[in-house]
């Protein structure tokens, strides 16, 4: 399902709402709200309106349990770091109790990061393979999403559950969840904005068989159809 928002600001309000629904409802049925944060940039205004009257007092914090779905191998106050950006724009101004706030840490590099990320997950989801009841997830301008880079190894894991990665021509080393966990998500959310989306775009929400972009292979993979959240700009190319 795809909805094209008229920009950036009414976009994010959007995913701002839908976060504090699904939290609500995850809270209802299941005690509690486990969701994977996209990096970049793209999210950061939808992030801050967490933060903010009147959804802030809307979502029950003490349940929210935060990870994300990918991460640079960089020092947790390098501006760089998806978790600092999650911590600047929300989460250090609600009152999610700071233990249910998992960052992937790879101070020993992305292979060990990878492994210590899966232990988390192992302890926290009961050994069983994690299932969010929300992944929010980018799309970069070559098809990738989290950390699932065209041609790495990483796109074609599908046992482990976090993988590294070396993005080619990418100075950052990186841990991402992989596709079958990302794919297991009761409900998954593309944010796409901006122009310079809209080639990308179209190819993925477009383009035919087979699933060859990381973006594509995910949207193939999921149980449940992902939600695209766009601005104009970048849906300026869709025909349909
Ligand atoms: C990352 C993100 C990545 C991002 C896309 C889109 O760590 O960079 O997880 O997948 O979502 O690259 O980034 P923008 O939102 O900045 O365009």
């Amino acid at each position: 399902m795809i909805q094209i928002f008229p920009d950036l600001e009414s976009l994010s309000q959007a995913a701002a709402r839908l976060f504090v629904r699904l939290a609500q409802r995850a809270v209802e049925r299941r005690g509690r709200f486990c969701v994977a944060l996209s990096g970049g940039s793209t999210p950061k205004r939808a992030y801050e309106m967490l933060a903010c009257p009147p959804l802030q007092e809307a979502v029950a914090w003490e349940w929210v349990h935060v990870f994300w779905g990918d991460e640079r191998c960089v020092p947790p106050d390098d501006p760089r770091s998806n978790a600092l950006m999650a911590r600047t724009a929300f989460l250090d101004k609600v009152s999610i109790p700071p233990a249910q706030v998992h960052p992937i840490s790879c101070p020993e590099g992305p292979a060990h990061g990878a492994r210590d990320y899966e232990k988390l997950l192992s302890l926290f989801f009961g050994g069983r393979p994690p299932r969010f009841d929300m992944v929010l997830l980018g799309l970069g301008e070559d098809g990738h999403t989290a950390s699932l880079f065209p041609g790495t190894d990483a796109l074609g894991e599908r046992e482990r559950w976090a993988a590294s990665v070396r993005a080619p021509g990418r100075e950052m080393d990186r841990v991402t969840l992989t596709l079958p966990v990302i794919a297991r998500a009761r409900k998954l959310v593309f944010l796409v904005s901006g122009a310079a989306k809209a080639r990308i775009l179209r190819e993925v929400v477009e383009g035919g068989e087979p699933a060859v972009l990381p973006a594509q292979m995910v949207r193939s993979a999921a149980g449940n159809k992902p939600v695209w959240m766009v601005d104009a700009e970048a849906a300026s190319l869709l025909k349909r």
